[in-house]
């Protein structure tokens, strides 16, 4: 494929008023290409996604249809906040599609982590088909490229590691934030009033918590791994480390050790802290918490999430650790 190179004369969004002409001018573009044809985006909730999908909403309405697939690996609270962000504050047309059971039996006993990424890359790619099929008349597929998913990947958006579509589902690309990097989504959807926790997400993995519930997934620990994580974002949020760590996040690996409760002995789950800084995730060095923070974490951890009897912080930067912990 050819590459398509961003134009010399781009400026770089950087204000809030660029941001708004850049969203004037794709609005514009957008209405132009799509005319009253529909449109089918896969809206994860991921900043790239979350941009393009406002952008439709704001060029076609309802000609714009999203699917959101929970595949049952996504973050805390994450699939209710799309359904309310887009369903219920922008009153797009949003298929919320429940995937979980599909996902976790299909996943059911498999402990190597590249066929677990190509597992779920596949049933994504089948759900989403799936629910393409249903729809009636969609002429466009709308995708979060970015600029720097083309210079890296051919143009092809890597999350899920997997190819595209079936060849009766190839329809025309629209991909209105694809000369843009990073740092300019964000500032397109700050300016286009997407919530911070949305426009200024760390960095998160297609296969998401599955590689994170180490070894063959279950569900009680990828329980643990959900409730570990949300409790260590809540505690940055309120510390004001969110911020300040490029990614930060909770693994739980599939072994367990001894404890005490309730004067009785327990044999459950670790929960290891992950906190690294880094430029572009090819090197990451290790934050340094403040003990405070990482006690407060602790505590909440062990009382909080079932399963669990001990809490480990990771040391180790990259390389010679990778920053997931497969
Ligand atoms: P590693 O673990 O290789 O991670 O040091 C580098 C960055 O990539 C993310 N990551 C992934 N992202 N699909 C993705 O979309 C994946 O399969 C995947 N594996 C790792 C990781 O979170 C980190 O930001």
């Amino acid at each position: 494929m050819q590459t398509e190179f961003r134009p010399e004369n781009m400026a770089r969004i950087n204000t809030p008023e660029l941001a708004n002409a850049f969203i004037d001018e794709q609005i514009a573009a957008l209405k132009a290409q799509i005319g009253d044809k529909k449109v089918l985006l896969a809206l994860s909730g991921g900043v790239d996604s979350s941009v393009v999908a406002a952008l439709l909403v704001k060029a076609v309405g309802k000609q714009l249809v999203c699917v959101h697939v929970n595949h049952g690996l996504l973050r805390k609270g994450e699939p209710e906040q799309v359904i309310k962000v887009f369903k219920d504050e922008l009153d797009a047309n949003l298929v919320y599609v429940d995937a979980v059971d599909r996902f976790l039996d299909k996943l059911a006993g498999v402990a190597e982590p590249e066929t677990k990424r190509k597992i779920i890359g596949k049933e994504f790619i089948e759900v989403f088909a799936e629910e393409a099929k249903k729809q009636e008349g969609i002429s466009f597929l709308a995708q979060g490229t970015i600029y720097p998913d083309i210079l890296e990947s051919d143009g092809v958006k890597a999350h899920h590691n997997v190819g595209g579509l079936p060849e009766e589902l190839n329809f025309e690309l629209v991909e209105p934030v694809k000369f843009l990097y990073k740092d300019e989504v964000r500032m397109v959807g700050k300016a286009l009033g997407l919530p911070d926790n949305m426009v200024y997400r760390q960095p998160f993995p297609g296969p998401g918590l599955g590689v994170r519930c180490v070894g063959a997934i279950t569900r009680d620990r990828l329980e643990a791994v959900r409730e570990a994580d949300a409790i260590l974002r809540e505690e940055f949020d309120k510390h004001g480390l969110a911020g300040k760590v490029w990614q930060y996040f909770t693994v739980v690996p599939d072994f367990k050790s001894t404890g005490i409760k309730d004067n009785k002995r327990t044999y459950e789950w670790p929960v290891v802290l992950r906190a690294v800084n880094s430029v572009d995730a090819t090197a990451a060095s290790i934050e340094e918490i403040p003990y405070d923070v990482l006690g407060i974490i602790v505590n909440r951890i062990l009382n909080e999430v079932k399963g669990v009897n001990r809490v480990l912080y990771d040391l180790s930067p990259k390389p010679v650790a990778t920053i997931e912990w497969e």
